[in-house]
């Protein structure tokens, strides 16, 4: 092997040594012009209609879609629906979900505190959401967040609209709620202190 080779070859490891990224992510309000990137590219093209319903309910004051942004880009995402209907189950979270390669990062975690947060700003002192069963990862995530499963689910009939909780869809998924803890500081905007 000549030196030009040699030399060739350490470069070539070089570039190819594993290397640390820090990542700025700010989770806010989602605006008009995330909606093509919630789709993720093609991912979820198919809740093209989903997503503009949940956003024109944004705009009603019927729901908060938060993301976390980075560079720009939504790579996760919570809805909170404070118009689910039940007042037990407090504000409902939806569509809960992190972009595949930075999951286990911890930004679901900030998405689902920022979602908490959000619903106490409401005046709402729980949060619930539901999981499918089967989807045991994401239901010990949300038990690590100091939600438990409702079992028996409660009745809440079948009437079909969006973002309604139904019998139906309490075969297949847990519903689980959360009571939030009164922050001082939360306790005290909320009387205007
Ligand atoms: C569920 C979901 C939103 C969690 O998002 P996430 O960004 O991966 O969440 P976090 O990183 O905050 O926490 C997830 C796990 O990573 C771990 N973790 C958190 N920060 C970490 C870090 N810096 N390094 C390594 N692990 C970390 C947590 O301990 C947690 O572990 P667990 O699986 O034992 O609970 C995400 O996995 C997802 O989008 N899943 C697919 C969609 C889905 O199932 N959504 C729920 C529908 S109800």
């Amino acid at each position: 092997m000549d030196v030009a080779q040699a030399t060739g070859s350490e470069a070539l490891r070089g570039v190819l040594r594993p290397f640390q990224l820090e990542l700025r992510v700010a989770i806010r309000r989602a605006q008009e012009s995330d909606l093509p990137g919630l789709e993720w590219f093609g991912l979820f093209s198919g809740h093209r209609d989903i997503i503009r319903a949940a956003f024109d309910r944004q705009l009603l004051g019927d729901m908060e879609m938060l993301v976390a942004d980075l560079n720009g880009f939504p790579v996760g995402q919570v809805w909170i629906d404070f118009r689910i209907g039940n007042v037990e189950d407090g504000a409902s979270l939806w569509a809960v979900r992190v972009l595949p390669p930075l999951r286990r990062l911890g930004i679901g975690e900030r998405l689902m505190r920022a979602a908490e947060a959000a619903a106490w700003r409401r005046g709402e002192t729980v949060t619930s959401l539901t999981v499918e069963r089967r989807n045991v990862d994401a239901r010990r995530f949300y038990e690590r967040l100091g939600y438990a499963v409702v079992d028996p689910p409660p009745d809440y009939g079948d009437d079909g609209t969006m973002g309604a909780r139904t019998a139906t869809l309490l075969q297949t998924q847990w519903l689980m709620r959360k009571p939030l803890a009164p922050r001082r500081e939360a306790s005290d905007a909320r009387r205007g202190a």
